[in-house]
């Protein structure tokens, strides 16, 4: 298949991504300088975008009392995380990992939500020693071991239940977490017995009521049903003694990937307050945990055209980034914009583009309209959540440097593994 190419359309909705005179830009940086000076493949992030992004959120709050937690398993290089500690985010972690990253970039402890539907006893007893907001608990097991950690350190904890409202939020399967087939949360019929069972532990304090229902939603209303859920929920408690100080419902918001309408900040939140004010209820702190809208779209990786292989059925552009750079798409059947780094004029073809890990199911995108040449450098959009976070070794196969632009400037935010890093740390049998 040829056609005459049509120009590669602005990167629409990123404006942080831009083309001038046919070249690709990040803020003001020409990503071709960037592949040059840094290799390919090549995560590049762009500061004016996360802070973008971030005021959607806090413009979107005003005045309410809504404590934004930066779900940070999305993108949890520690640039990213000092950026948003700056901005006055808190954060969701889900690890003794993540928490370790925080707080060496001085992220308030006073606001980080623990979530995780496996947390440790070690990871409880470090969350607890730096002081975290609360933890999401996820099963009377983990209550108890919860407690018995809190008291041994002479604390409590302070929790929020995490509940499943058994809502669909339409997500793929993988990424859809609030159905009851789940392993997440406790289920809403439950949870007041387990409210009950938290309120006579020694170690545990209640604090609130948490859920998270998925991600990639694009719609108000699995929200409105998970919240309407909640609310019975917490009346119910208050009934029976127990009072809810935090209402959080978890993260999900989607990001625009080809022609989708995300959901604004601004929409869900003042529909949540509507419903909480009909109810009564306005007096609950409101807590969120979004990861992917507050990075997605602030990210793009690089990769280059190793060889172009024209195949009785199809056409294949081998590009240098694969599978274990971004499983996305493998993964998840996920679609990214693919924008030449350089336009080039002349005649398309359509390509499959596809990584050199040995796996039929290493692409990157499938059925693009491209006019590219060997050493071309491309841009994979809305790579900036669960890229590189979720990028693996295999095939021992270091992974990217990452790379933050601001205006005119750019700073190396992780050094390229080398194949050393990689061997290190293991040995042969003596
Ligand atoms: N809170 C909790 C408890 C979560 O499990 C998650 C994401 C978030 C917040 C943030 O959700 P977000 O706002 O980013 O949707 N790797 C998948 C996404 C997995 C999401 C896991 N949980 C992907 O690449 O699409």
């Amino acid at each position: 298949m040829t056609a005459t190419q049509p120009l590669p359309p602005q990167p629409a909705g990123h404006p942080h991504f831009h083309y001038r005179d046919g070249a690709l830009y990040a803020e003001g940086v020409p990503l071709q300088t960037l592949a040059d000076r840094l290799g390919t493949p090549l995560y590049v992030y762009s500061r004016g975008a996360l802070a973008a992004a971030w005021s959607s959120y806090r413009d979107a709050i005003g005045g309410r009392d809504v404590l934004v937690c930066y779900g940070m398993k999305a993108n949890s290089n520690l640039a990213v995380l000092k950026e948003f500690a700056r901005l006055g985010a808190g954060f969701d972690i889900v690890s003794g990992g993540e928490l370790h990253r925080v707080l060496s970039v001085g992220g308030d402890p006073a606001k980080i939500v623990f979530s995780g539907v496996g947390k440790q006893a070690w990871e409880m007893r470090k969350a607890l020693e730096a002081d975290v907001k609360c933890f999401n608990v996820e099963s009377e097991a983990e209550l108890h071991l919860l407690s018995d950690v809190a008291t041994s350190l002479g604390k409590k904890a302070r929790v929020s239940l995490r509940v499943n409202p058994d809502v669909d939020a339409g997500a793929h399967p993988y990424i859809s977490t609030g159905l009851k087939e789940n392993k997440f949360g406790i289920a809403i019929v439950d949870a007041p017995k387990v409210y009950r069972i938290a309120a006579a532990l020694p170690g545990i304090t209640i604090a609130g009521v948490d859920c998270h229902i998925g991600s990639q939603i694009t719609e108000v209303s699995p929200y409105l049903d998970a919240l309407d859920k909640l609310l019975d929920l917490i009346d119910g408690l208050r009934a029976a003694g127990i009072e809810i100080e935090h209402l959080d419902l978890g993260g999900g918001l989607g990001i625009r990937y080809t022609d989708e309408t995300p959901l604004a900040p601004a929409t869900l939140i003042d529909q949540v307050y509507a419903k909480l004010q009909a109810r009564k209820l306005d007096h609950l702190k409101l807590i969120l945990e979004p990861g992917r809208s507050l990075v997605g779209n602030a990210g793009v990786m690089l990769t280059t055209v190793q060889f172009l292989k024209h195949a009785e059925a199809r056409n294949f552009a081998i590009v240098d980034a694969a599978m274990n750079d971004l499983i996305r798409p493998t993964l998840y059947d996920a679609w990214h914009g693919l924008l030449p780094v350089q336009r080039r004029d002349g005649p398309t073809l359509e390509y499959d583009v596809v990584g050199p890990v040995c796996e039929s199911g290493d692409w990157l995108a499938k059925q693009r309209m491209l006019a590219v040449e060997r050493g071309d450098v491309l841009a994979i959009e809305s790579a900036g959540a669960y890229g590189m976070v979720m990028a693996s070794n295999y095939n021992t196969r270091a992974r990217a440097a990452e790379v933050m632009v601001d205006g005119e400037q750019f700073h190396v935010i992780r050094q390229r593994e080398t194949v050393e890093d990689l061997l290190r740390g293991e040995s042969t049998l003596p």
